[in-house]
Order: structure tokens, then sequence, then C-alpha cells
């Protein structure tokens, strides 16, 4: 009788001769591909016929002056409002009518402008109920199970996040850094494909600004992710390709270099000056 892994090898590697296969979730190379994605509320088009995509591994930037369209642009990624028309591919795999926690399941996280942290547990349990909330595809509450693999992966959270030395502080007790550290160690749990994160820099002092710049540049390489940010010195030193918006639709993509040093996107965006 076959064995487990002799029907996956089977499985893995294709006949001889064989046809090529289909592509599949794993063959694409890039992480998230938007096609024509259009968001509307009622006449408002917050989000207008955008186009992007951003390879495996990739850190991607999105800026933009307030109502620009950024924030609705993650929720249709998220599934949080999804398009009113075009489509969205995760790894290949079409997304576009899937509910949010499907795309959870994927490997698809976000964190969100406001804070949505648990102020009266500590950052170790904070982390905790991430680690359990991904293994059981939602977050529960009450009674977690403790077990040896959720207690390992939540000190892995806490040192990648860089709170291991404040594990056991109320959160509530915690500067706004901390906090937007804490929220993107949570995005961090289960082992996240691309995360979303929508302005962490937000409200930060600039020693605090320090400590996020290092903590995005230290995520794994293949790890993709897409970061909303006015701070542009962040922006664009953490990544490696922009998308300008401007009244719901793309402005400009290119570099971070590129972006810098566009005209337009100086006069539109930047008011020509960054400092
Ligand atoms: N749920 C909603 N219902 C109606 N209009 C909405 C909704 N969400 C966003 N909008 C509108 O869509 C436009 C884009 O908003 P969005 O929050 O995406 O902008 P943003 O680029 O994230 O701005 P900011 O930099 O201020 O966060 C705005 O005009 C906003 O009022
Ligand atoms: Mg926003």
């Amino acid at each position: 009788m076959a064995s487990v892994t002799d029907i996956v090898r089977t499985r893995a590697v294709p006949r001889p001769g064989a046809a090529p296969r289909a592509p599949t979730a794993l063959a694409s190379n890039d992480a998230l591909v938007l096609s024509h994605v259009t968001r509307a509320f009622g006449a408002l088009r917050a989000v207008d016929n955008v186009s992007l995509s951003v390879a495996a591994g990739q850190k991607y930037a999105v800026i933009g002056s307030n109502g620009a369209g950024k924030t609705t642009l993650f929720n249709t990624v998220t599934g949080d409002y999804p398009p009113t028309a075009g489509r969205i591919q995760f790894f290949g795999e079409d997304i576009t009518e899937l509910p949010p926690h499907e795309r959870i399941r994927k490997g698809l996280r976000r964190t969100y402008q406001s804070s949505l942290l648990f102020r009266d547990l500590t950052v170790r349990d904070n982390l905790f109920l991430a680690v359990r909330g991904v293994a059981n595809g939602r977050f529960s509450l009450w009674r977690p199970r403790w077990n040896h693999a959720s207690m390992v992966a939540t000190n892995d959270l806490l040192e990648r996040a860089r709170l291991s030395h404040i594990a056991d502080e109320r959160v509530a007790n915690l500067a706004h850094g901390q906090q937007r550290q804490l929220e993107i160690g949570m995005a961090l749990a289960g082992a996240p494909r691309l995360i979303l994160f929508d302005e962490p820099a937000a409200g930060l002092s600039p020693a605090e600004r320090r400590e996020l710049v290092a903590l995005l540049t230290s995520l794994p390489a293949h790890m993709s992710f897409v970061l909303i940010e006015h701070d542009l010195d962040i922006a664009l030193k953490v990544t490696e390709r922009v998308t300008v918006m401007h009244n719901g639709r793309v402005l400009r993509h290119g570099t971070p270099d590129e972006i810098e040093n566009d005209a337009e996107v100086q006069a539109i965006y930047m008011g020509g000056s960054r400092h």
C-alpha cells in the first residue's frame, strides 16, 4: 500500500511526457494582482479602475493624500468592502468573491488605521489570542487552550515584534508606538504571505518611527507587504515599489527614486516639498 509520502511525491512530480499542468496557486510569481478594481459607494468611486501587482516577497507602498482611496483599496483586497468591478488574484488564485475569513486562511493579513487591541490584557495574551485565532480560523476569546506549539509561536512573535521585554505589561500601559508594534506582531501570526499595513507610523515619535522601520526591514524576505504611509521618508525607505493614488485613481507607479523625483507627484501630492 502506498504511504502518504509516496502519494504526495507522485502528485508533486509530473510524469515524463505529461501535458504541462494548468497554473496553480503556487505557480504564480505574484502575491497580489489587482485588475481594474473599482469600489463605488453610491455615486462616489472611492477606488476607480486601479490595476497593480505585488511580486512575491516584494515590499510595496501605496501613498496619496487624505481621501485618495488607499484604505478602501485595502478593504477590497481583504473583502471588507469587495470591489464593485474588477478582479483580485492572490498567489494566482482569484479571491474577488471570497469572504474575508477565507482570505485570512490563505495567508492574507492586515492592520487597521485605528487600534484593535485588547487593552486590559497583556502583550503576550494579545499575541497568544492572535496565534489561536489564526489556528481556529477565528478569534476565540474564552477558554483559549494553552498548548506548547501556541506558546512557542507566541514567544516567536514577541521577538519578531521586538516586544519581549514588555511581554507581561498590560496593553493599556504601553506607549503608542509599542501598541502599533504589537498590532504588527499580531498580523504576523500564522506565517502570513502578504500583510497590508494601514499607516502604522501615524502618531509615532521620531524614536518610535526608527523602531518601526527596524521592524519592517527585519521581516522575512519571502513575506510581501503593502504599506500605506503618509510619512514618505518611511514609505520610500522600506519599499521597492510605490503606487501613488489620487482621487481613487492611480496617478503613478514607480520605484521610490522615480516617485521621489516625479514632478507631477511632487506638485499634486507632496506640494513640492518633503521636509
Ligand atoms: N464605507 C464607506 N462609505 C462611504 N464612503 C466611504 C466609505 N469608506 C470610504 N469612503 C469614502 O471614500 C473615499 C476614500 O476614503 P479612504 O478612507 O479610502 O481614503 P484614504 O486614502 O485611506 O484616506 P486617509 O489618508 O485619510 O486615510 C473618501 O471620500 C471616503 O469618505
Ligand atoms: Mg486611510
